[in-house]
């Protein structure tokens, strides 16, 4: 996304993702699932599609738990695993409404990743006042440690540190002056990568992290800054085994998808032998037009373009989808992507009468035209 102060964006946010909507007119569209299923069309490439959905949805909203069984391989707590929901006080943890997540797929056969170990939203405020190195050195194994232990051997992959990147003047190394860094230093990623693999051996440690995609001088710094952090870590045997590309487009916004710059950053990381992940995928649709269907053929063709190149990266195996139908969908609880006229976002594959919208043909599309990874 563009610069912004996410944690302003944050504090002033009205949280209202799971405010029911009106419910839509019954049997406005059909419910049997579309097929073949976005994850069978992925499967046959050799990526694995998965979508992020919130206990309280999948509880809520039967269709939108209808949708995300049929359609993913894979299913993401999108808010669950953050450290403020799991461990709302150091040393008080809560798993249920992660375990309702995890258990929901285990039970369909699916797999299931973690976000995010370390992030400086969604923090206890106990640890994001903690300054002391050895008080914050304690915080983040305990947490680790207990999270990734409780889940070991359960999970695909986990988000250990999402969002470090932060260019600025004063950070020289472009990384985010989170609680974290200010205690421990760059540090703190060596030693959640370090925490987090001695806890689960089998899930892909993975660094998350968002704005990497664009021909713009904000985008080319944090890649760059991306990039050599990635080179340290590697340099350093630090664990890290894949980069997640979040992937919340927002066309419309100053700035465009230049195929080649972002190939080749996709090249770059794959060329220190990391795999890719795509792991929010969705189109902000702020800045669209107002009509449906202006508005939602606009973001499919976002979508078109950004997965033409994101997927023809073979290192690139596994797209995430940050939400399963616009009734349920993080941008309109954000004052900073909530549409100015007031008009419900609709940055999701499924519209909140459940009907496959051209983003999700769009996601099909793109999907079909991957080169299989499967004969690499
Ligand atoms: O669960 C409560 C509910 O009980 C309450 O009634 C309601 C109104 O106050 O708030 C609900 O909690 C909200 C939660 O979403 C569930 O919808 C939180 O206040 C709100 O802060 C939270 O926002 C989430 C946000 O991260 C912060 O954790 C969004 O759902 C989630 O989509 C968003 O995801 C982030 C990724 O983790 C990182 N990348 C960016 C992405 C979008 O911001």
């Amino acid at each position: 996304m563009a610069p912004v102060d996410r944690r302003a964006v944050l504090a002033g946010a009205v949280a209202a993702t799971l405010a029911p909507r009106p419910a839509p007119a019954a049997g406005a569209c059909p419910a049997a699932p579309v097929r073949p299923s976005l994850a069978t069309l992925a499967s046959q490439r050799g990526i694995l599609f998965g979508m992020g959905l919130t206990a309280s949805a999948l509880q809520q909203l039967p269709r939108l738990r209808a949708v995300a069984l049929a359609e993913s391989g894979m299913l993401v707590p999108g808010i669950e695993l953050k450290w403020a929901q799991v461990e709302p006080q150091p040393g008080r943890f809560d798993f249920a409404p992660a375990d309702r997540i995890l258990d929901e797929a285990r039970q369909a056969g699916l797999k299931a990743r973690g976000h995010a170990l370390l992030w400086h939203e969604a923090l206890p405020a106990e640890v994001a006042q903690t300054r002391s190195p050895a008080a914050m050195a304690a915080l983040v194994r305990t947490h680790i440690r207990t999270v990734c232990a409780r889940y070991a051997g359960l999970l695909h992959s986990w988000d250990v540190v999402n969002e470090a990147i932060e260019p600025g003047p004063d950070r020289p190394q472009g990384l985010r002056r989170t609680p974290f860094f200010e205690a421990l230093g760059e540090g703190y990623i060596d030693r959640a990568f370090a925490l987090a693999a001695e806890a689960d051996a089998s899930a892909i440690l993975t660094l998350n992290e968002y704005d990497l995609e664009l021909d713009t001088p904000w985008h080319a710094s944090r890649r760059a800054a991306m990039l050599e952090l990635l080179n340290r870590l590697v340099r350093r045997n630090v664990p890290v085994r894949a980069l997640g590309i979040q992937g919340h487009l927002a066309p419309g916004r100053p700035g465009v998808l230049k195929p080649e710059i972002f190939a080749a950053f996709l090249r770059d990381v794959a060329s220190l032998g990391l795999t890719i992940f795509i792991t929010e995928f969705d189109v902000v649709d702020r800045d669209l037009p107002a009509p449906v269907p202006q508005r939602d053929a606009a973001a499919a063709q976002a979508a078109r373009d950004y997965l033409a190149v994101a997927l023809a990266e073979p290192a690139v195996t596994a797209l995430v989808t940050w939400g399963v139908s616009d009734a349920d969908n993080w941008v309109d609880g954000n004052d900073q992507f909530r549409r100015r006229d007031g008009l419900p976002a609709r940055p999701n594959p499924y519209d909140d009468a459940y009907c496959p919208k051209p983003l999700r043909g769009a996601i099909a599309d793109a999907l079909r035209a991957a080169p299989d990874r499967r004969v690499r």
